[in-house]
Protein backbone atom coordinates (compact mmCIF):
# COMPACT_ATOMS: atom_id res chain seq x y z
CA UNK A 1 0.00 0.00 0.00
CA UNK A 2 0.68 3.59 -0.78
CA UNK A 3 1.49 5.63 2.17
CA UNK A 4 1.08 9.08 0.76
CA UNK A 5 -1.94 7.66 -1.51
CA UNK A 6 -3.49 6.83 1.42
CA UNK A 7 -3.46 9.82 3.25
CA UNK A 8 -4.88 11.34 -0.04
CA UNK A 9 -7.80 9.69 0.23
CA UNK A 10 -8.40 9.57 4.05
CA UNK A 11 -12.28 10.36 3.65
CA UNK A 12 -12.34 6.80 1.77
CA UNK A 13 -10.91 4.56 4.43
CA UNK A 14 -13.77 2.98 5.45
CA UNK A 15 -14.35 1.46 2.42
CA UNK A 16 -10.29 -0.08 2.50
CA UNK A 17 -11.65 -2.68 4.18
CA UNK A 18 -13.13 -4.04 0.91
CA UNK A 19 -10.05 -2.60 -0.61
CA UNK A 20 -9.16 1.06 -1.53
CA UNK A 21 -11.22 2.82 -3.77
CA UNK A 22 -11.21 0.87 -7.35
CA UNK A 23 -8.06 -0.85 -5.96
CA UNK A 24 -7.47 -4.29 -6.53
CA UNK A 25 -5.30 -5.96 -3.39
CA UNK A 26 -2.56 -8.44 -4.70
CA UNK A 27 -0.38 -10.50 -2.67
CA UNK A 28 3.30 -11.94 -3.97
CA UNK A 29 3.32 -14.96 -1.42
CA UNK A 30 6.18 -17.36 -1.00
CA UNK A 31 9.89 -17.64 0.35
CA UNK A 32 12.79 -16.34 -1.20
CA UNK A 33 12.03 -16.51 -4.64
CA UNK A 34 9.26 -14.19 -4.27
CA UNK A 35 11.09 -12.05 -1.50
CA UNK A 36 14.68 -11.36 -2.76
CA UNK A 37 14.35 -11.26 -6.55
CA UNK A 38 13.12 -8.94 -9.75
CA UNK A 39 10.49 -10.89 -11.20
CA UNK A 40 7.54 -8.59 -8.96
CA UNK A 41 9.24 -5.06 -10.50
CA UNK A 42 8.55 -6.48 -14.12
CA UNK A 43 5.57 -7.51 -13.30
CA UNK A 44 4.15 -4.36 -11.75
CA UNK A 45 5.90 -2.56 -14.84
CA UNK A 46 4.57 -4.45 -17.36
CA UNK A 47 0.17 -4.45 -15.70
CA UNK A 48 1.36 -0.49 -15.35
CA UNK A 49 2.28 -0.70 -19.49
CA UNK A 50 -0.96 -3.26 -19.96
CA UNK A 51 -3.28 -0.49 -18.18
CA UNK A 52 -3.60 -2.38 -15.03
CA UNK A 53 -2.95 0.53 -13.12
CA UNK A 54 -5.33 -0.20 -9.84
CA UNK A 55 -3.43 -3.10 -8.71
CA UNK A 56 -2.02 -2.62 -5.32
CA UNK A 57 0.82 -4.88 -4.12
CA UNK A 58 0.19 -5.95 -0.61
CA UNK A 59 1.89 -7.84 2.17
CA UNK A 60 4.67 -7.38 5.33
CA UNK A 61 7.79 -6.86 3.28
CA UNK A 62 9.25 -4.84 1.14
CA UNK A 63 12.65 -6.40 -0.11
CA UNK A 64 13.76 -7.13 -3.19
CA UNK A 65 16.74 -8.76 -4.92
CA UNK A 66 20.06 -7.17 -2.41
CA UNK A 67 21.98 -6.94 -5.67
CA UNK A 68 19.49 -4.76 -6.87
CA UNK A 69 16.94 -4.43 -9.93
CA UNK A 70 16.64 -3.16 -13.11
CA UNK A 71 13.17 -1.56 -12.51
CA UNK A 72 13.35 1.62 -11.01
CA UNK A 73 9.80 2.18 -9.08
CA UNK A 74 7.61 0.03 -8.47
CA UNK A 75 5.11 -1.32 -5.64
CA UNK A 76 6.94 -3.76 -3.39
CA UNK A 77 4.62 -4.71 -1.17
CA UNK A 78 5.29 -8.50 -0.58
CA UNK A 79 4.55 -11.64 1.77
CA UNK A 80 7.82 -13.42 0.36
CA UNK A 81 9.89 -15.10 3.34
CA UNK A 82 13.13 -16.59 2.60
CA UNK A 83 13.89 -19.89 4.21
CA UNK A 84 10.18 -20.43 4.94
CA UNK A 85 8.38 -24.12 4.66
CA UNK A 86 4.67 -23.84 3.28
CA UNK A 87 4.30 -26.71 5.83
CA UNK A 88 5.48 -24.80 8.96
CA UNK A 89 3.57 -21.39 7.12
CA UNK A 90 0.85 -23.62 7.29
CA UNK A 91 0.85 -25.64 10.94
CA UNK A 92 2.04 -22.17 12.54
CA UNK A 93 -0.80 -20.15 10.92
CA UNK A 94 1.56 -17.36 9.77
CA UNK A 95 -0.88 -16.56 7.24
CA UNK A 96 -3.43 -16.05 9.46
CA UNK A 97 -2.39 -12.46 10.35
CA UNK A 98 -0.47 -11.75 7.18
CA UNK A 99 -3.89 -11.57 5.30
CA UNK A 100 -5.47 -10.08 8.63
CA UNK A 101 -2.88 -6.75 8.17
CA UNK A 102 -2.58 -7.21 4.45
CA UNK A 103 -6.02 -8.62 2.79
CA UNK A 104 -5.77 -9.57 -0.62
CA UNK A 105 -7.78 -10.21 -3.44
CA UNK A 106 -5.35 -12.02 -5.64
CA UNK A 107 -2.44 -13.92 -4.37
CA UNK A 108 0.27 -16.02 -6.08
CA UNK A 109 1.95 -19.11 -4.42
CA UNK A 110 5.52 -19.71 -4.88
CA UNK A 111 6.21 -22.10 -1.87
CA UNK A 112 7.80 -26.06 -1.40
CA UNK A 113 11.17 -24.80 -2.64
CA UNK A 114 12.36 -25.23 1.75
CA UNK A 115 10.11 -27.80 1.91
CA UNK A 116 11.97 -30.08 -0.66
CA UNK A 117 15.45 -29.78 0.62
CA UNK A 118 14.21 -30.49 4.18
CA UNK A 119 13.41 -33.60 2.78
CA UNK A 120 9.32 -33.38 3.47
CA UNK A 121 7.29 -35.60 1.03
CA UNK A 122 5.44 -34.09 -1.40
CA UNK A 123 1.88 -35.44 0.54
CA UNK A 124 2.72 -33.19 3.10
CA UNK A 125 3.64 -30.44 1.02
CA UNK A 126 0.28 -30.14 -0.94
CA UNK A 127 -1.90 -30.97 2.70
CA UNK A 128 -0.23 -27.66 3.56
CA UNK A 129 -0.77 -26.13 0.82
CA UNK A 130 -4.83 -26.84 1.58
CA UNK A 131 -4.78 -25.52 4.63
CA UNK A 132 -3.42 -22.11 3.14
CA UNK A 133 -5.84 -22.32 0.43
CA UNK A 134 -8.42 -22.67 3.45
CA UNK A 135 -6.79 -19.69 4.95
CA UNK A 136 -6.93 -17.44 2.42
CA UNK A 137 -10.65 -18.53 1.50
CA UNK A 138 -11.44 -17.57 4.98
CA UNK A 139 -9.85 -14.39 4.82
CA UNK A 140 -11.40 -13.27 1.62
CA UNK A 141 -14.36 -16.32 0.27
CA UNK A 142 -13.97 -14.72 -3.02
CA UNK A 143 -9.84 -15.13 -3.34
CA UNK A 144 -8.23 -15.44 -6.63
CA UNK A 145 -5.51 -17.89 -6.00
CA UNK A 146 -2.78 -18.73 -8.59
CA UNK A 147 -0.41 -21.58 -7.38
CA UNK A 148 2.91 -21.65 -9.49
CA UNK A 149 4.43 -25.03 -10.60
CA UNK A 150 7.98 -23.92 -9.06
CA UNK A 151 10.80 -23.52 -10.98
CA UNK A 152 13.90 -25.56 -10.88
CA UNK A 153 16.54 -26.40 -8.66
CA UNK A 154 20.24 -27.66 -9.12
CA UNK A 155 20.25 -29.26 -5.97
CA UNK A 156 16.62 -31.00 -4.90
CA UNK A 157 15.10 -30.88 -8.75
CA UNK A 158 13.97 -34.43 -8.73
CA UNK A 159 11.71 -33.59 -5.44
CA UNK A 160 10.50 -29.97 -7.08
CA UNK A 161 9.48 -32.38 -10.74
CA UNK A 162 7.45 -34.69 -7.85
CA UNK A 163 5.65 -31.86 -6.50
CA UNK A 164 5.37 -30.05 -9.64
CA UNK A 165 3.62 -33.10 -11.55
CA UNK A 166 1.06 -33.28 -8.26
CA UNK A 167 -0.11 -29.84 -8.21
CA UNK A 168 -2.57 -29.96 -11.33
CA UNK A 169 -4.49 -32.75 -10.04
CA UNK A 170 -4.19 -31.23 -6.04
CA UNK A 171 -5.37 -28.15 -7.42
CA UNK A 172 -8.77 -29.25 -9.00
CA UNK A 173 -9.70 -31.30 -6.18
CA UNK A 174 -9.70 -27.66 -3.88
CA UNK A 175 -10.61 -25.31 -6.90
CA UNK A 176 -14.28 -23.42 -6.66
CA UNK A 177 -16.41 -21.09 -8.64
CA UNK A 178 -16.20 -18.53 -6.06
CA UNK A 179 -12.55 -18.66 -5.42
CA UNK A 180 -10.32 -20.63 -8.57
CA UNK A 181 -7.38 -21.84 -8.58
CA UNK A 182 -5.11 -21.28 -11.26
CA UNK A 183 -1.59 -23.26 -11.65
CA UNK A 184 1.10 -21.42 -13.56
CA UNK A 185 3.65 -23.31 -15.10
CA UNK A 186 7.24 -21.77 -14.19
CA UNK A 187 9.05 -25.29 -14.35
CA UNK A 188 8.27 -26.11 -18.36
CA UNK A 189 11.53 -24.00 -20.12
CA UNK A 190 13.02 -22.56 -17.24
CA UNK A 191 16.61 -23.12 -18.00
CA UNK A 192 19.34 -23.92 -15.37
CA UNK A 193 20.91 -20.65 -16.87
CA UNK A 194 18.19 -18.73 -15.39
CA UNK A 195 19.27 -19.44 -12.14
CA UNK A 196 21.70 -17.25 -10.06
CA UNK A 197 23.14 -19.72 -7.30
CA UNK A 198 21.35 -22.52 -8.99
CA UNK A 199 18.14 -21.87 -6.65
CA UNK A 200 16.82 -18.27 -7.41
CA UNK A 201 16.54 -16.63 -10.41
CA UNK A 202 18.91 -14.32 -12.63
CA UNK A 203 17.90 -11.36 -14.62
CA UNK A 204 16.88 -14.10 -17.44
CA UNK A 205 15.12 -15.92 -14.60
CA UNK A 206 12.68 -13.05 -13.25
CA UNK A 207 11.51 -12.26 -16.83
CA UNK A 208 10.39 -15.97 -17.29
CA UNK A 209 8.82 -15.57 -13.74
CA UNK A 210 7.13 -12.31 -14.66
CA UNK A 211 6.48 -13.61 -18.12
CA UNK A 212 4.58 -16.64 -16.41
CA UNK A 213 2.82 -14.50 -13.68
CA UNK A 214 2.04 -12.32 -15.75
CA UNK A 215 -0.98 -13.38 -18.20
CA UNK A 216 -2.61 -15.34 -14.71
CA UNK A 217 -2.65 -12.46 -13.04
CA UNK A 218 -4.85 -10.60 -16.15
CA UNK A 219 -7.33 -13.11 -16.17
CA UNK A 220 -7.77 -12.58 -12.38
CA UNK A 221 -8.34 -8.75 -12.57
CA UNK A 222 -10.31 -9.08 -15.43
CA UNK A 223 -12.69 -11.69 -14.02
CA UNK A 224 -13.30 -9.12 -10.60
CA UNK A 225 -13.71 -6.34 -13.18
CA UNK A 226 -16.53 -8.63 -14.72
CA UNK A 227 -17.90 -9.94 -11.37
CA UNK A 228 -17.37 -6.95 -8.93
CA UNK A 229 -15.22 -9.03 -6.59
C1 LIG B 1 -10.01 -4.10 -15.65
O1 LIG B 1 -9.69 -2.90 -15.00
C2 LIG B 1 -8.41 -2.36 -15.30
C3 LIG B 1 -8.20 -1.13 -14.52
O2 LIG B 1 -9.29 -0.25 -14.63
C4 LIG B 1 -8.30 -2.11 -16.79
O3 LIG B 1 -7.02 -1.67 -17.09
C5 LIG B 1 -8.60 -3.37 -17.54
O4 LIG B 1 -8.57 -3.12 -18.92
C6 LIG B 1 -9.96 -3.90 -17.15
N1 LIG B 1 -10.22 -5.15 -17.83
C7 LIG B 1 -11.38 -5.37 -18.43
C8 LIG B 1 -11.52 -6.70 -19.11
O5 LIG B 1 -12.31 -4.59 -18.43
C1 LIG C 1 -10.69 -23.81 -11.59
O1 LIG C 1 -11.89 -23.30 -12.13
C2 LIG C 1 -11.73 -22.20 -13.01
C3 LIG C 1 -13.11 -21.75 -13.43
O2 LIG C 1 -13.87 -21.36 -12.35
C4 LIG C 1 -10.86 -22.59 -14.18
O3 LIG C 1 -10.62 -21.46 -14.98
C5 LIG C 1 -9.55 -23.15 -13.67
O4 LIG C 1 -8.78 -23.64 -14.74
C6 LIG C 1 -9.78 -24.28 -12.68
N1 LIG C 1 -8.52 -24.72 -12.10
C7 LIG C 1 -8.04 -25.94 -12.30
C8 LIG C 1 -6.76 -26.25 -11.60
O5 LIG C 1 -8.58 -26.78 -12.99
Amino acid sequence: MYCIKTLAFLPLLVSSVLGQAGKIRYMPFGDSITEIICWRGLLYTQLQAAGYTNVDFVGSGNGQNPSGCSTATYDRDNEGHSGFLAINIANNKQLVGWLQKNPADIITMHLGTNDISQGKPTADILTAFSKLIDVMRASNPTMKIIVAQIIPNNYINPGVQALNKAIPAWAVSKNTTSSPIWVVDQYTGFRTSDLSDGIHPNAAGDAVMASRWFPALKRAINLMNVTGH
